[in-house]
């Protein structure tokens, strides 16, 4: 048994754990939902809604607000939460690499003076199907969603920002292209698993060699993937919450399988300065220990 090659060994199974774990993600329902890409928080898109028929009659929008109880209708919170409900979109559609999913916040849809922001839960009350090479379009999912209840109001009544569309289409091939790199990721990680077994019982010079290659190959698919999904992540929420704040829209990163990424990517990266002392010192080892014996 030699301890340095059990260390790769045991960051690669970790790794590997990892890595499908981010693939997998919110693959179903109620499945690590936490772990999400970025979540779009539309609770608030009828807020415009609110404000926008207030003023004026004769809006595409007054016969929605004919639909809110009299009762409500001084409390721009409350009539706004209800407007949503009536336009049939969900409180928050959460973007996974495969899926998304989405649901309502629960017990309210903000904080208020006696409820903490981190008392509101997420109930999902669904997730799309899976699909290979997904993309978390906004536009198309929200317009779904209003074609659905039949009311007849479209995304440009809501005031729907086109410059949302214009800059998540530019982060369309970057999140599929981090896709992509997460399965070869995953082959890879477990090439260097396979890979590291043997070492674990006996040391050779072409076998850390070959190791130390496909480590490097592995840590530089899952860092790519993890850079990519991170840009998606940070400039996606970014600007939905730069241009949907004005209708109510906001968007939060998904730091918590930013993290799960991040740390596979840490792991590889010890297995590959493992390999590296392994390849200059093991080496140098063998050889005072023959020159030893030949003196
Ligand atoms: C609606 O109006 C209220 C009060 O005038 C304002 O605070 C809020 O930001 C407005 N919301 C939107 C989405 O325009
Ligand atoms: C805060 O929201 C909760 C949940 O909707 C509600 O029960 C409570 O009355 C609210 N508190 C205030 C001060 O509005
Ligand atoms: C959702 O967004 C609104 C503003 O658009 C915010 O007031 C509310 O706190 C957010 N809710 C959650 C659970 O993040
Ligand atoms: C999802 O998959 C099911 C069965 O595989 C199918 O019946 C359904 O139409 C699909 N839904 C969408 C939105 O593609
Ligand atoms: C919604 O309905 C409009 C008009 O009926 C149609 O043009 C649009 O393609 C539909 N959108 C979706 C996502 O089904």
């Amino acid at each position: 048994m030699r301890l340095s090659a059990l260390l790769p060994a045991l960051c690669c199974t970790a790794a590997l754990i990892l890595s499908f774990l981010c693939l997998f993600a919110g693959h179903k329902k109620g499945f690590m939902e936490d772990y999400h890409v970025m979540t779009l928080n539309t609770s608030r898109i009828g807020e415009g809604v609110v404000n926008s028929t207030l003023g004026s009659s004769d809006s595409p929008l007054s016969s929605l607000w004919n639909l809110v109880p009299d009762s409500i209708q001084n409390d721009v919170g409350e009539a706004a939460g209800a407007v949503t409900e009536q336009l049939g979109i969900e409180d928050f559609y959460s973007a996974h690499l495969l899926d998304y999913c989405y649901g309502q916040f629960t017990p309210a849809e903000a904080a208020n003076s006696t409820l903490s922001l981190s008392d509101i839960h997420k109930s999902v009350t669904g997730c799309s199907n899976q699909t290979a090479m997904f993309w978390f379009d906004p536009e198309v999912i929200l317009e779904q969603a209003l074609n659905k209840t039949g009311l007849g109001i479209t995304l440009d009544d809501l005031e729907w920002p086109e410059d949302i569309q214009r800059g998540l289409d530019a982060l369309r091939i970057v999140s599929i292209t981090s896709f992509v790199l997460y399965c070869i990721a995953i082959a890879l990680i477990f090439v260097a698993l396979v890979a590291a077994l043997p070492a674990i019982f006996a040391a050779g010079r072409l076998a850390a060699c070959l190791n130390l290659m496909v480590t490097i190959l592995a840590f530089l698919a899952i860092g790519l993937a993890s850079a990519l999904v991170t840009a998606v992540s940070v400039k996606g929420s970014s600007i939905i919450n730069q241009y949907g704040n004005d209708i109510g829209v906001q968007a939060n990163r998904g730091n918590k399988f930013l993290a799960l990424t991040w740390v596979a990517t840490a792991l590889m990266f010890i297995t590959l300065v493992t390999w590296s002392v392994e390849l200059c010192f093991g080496h140098r080892k063998r050889q005072t220990y023959a020159a030893g014996k030949h003196g």
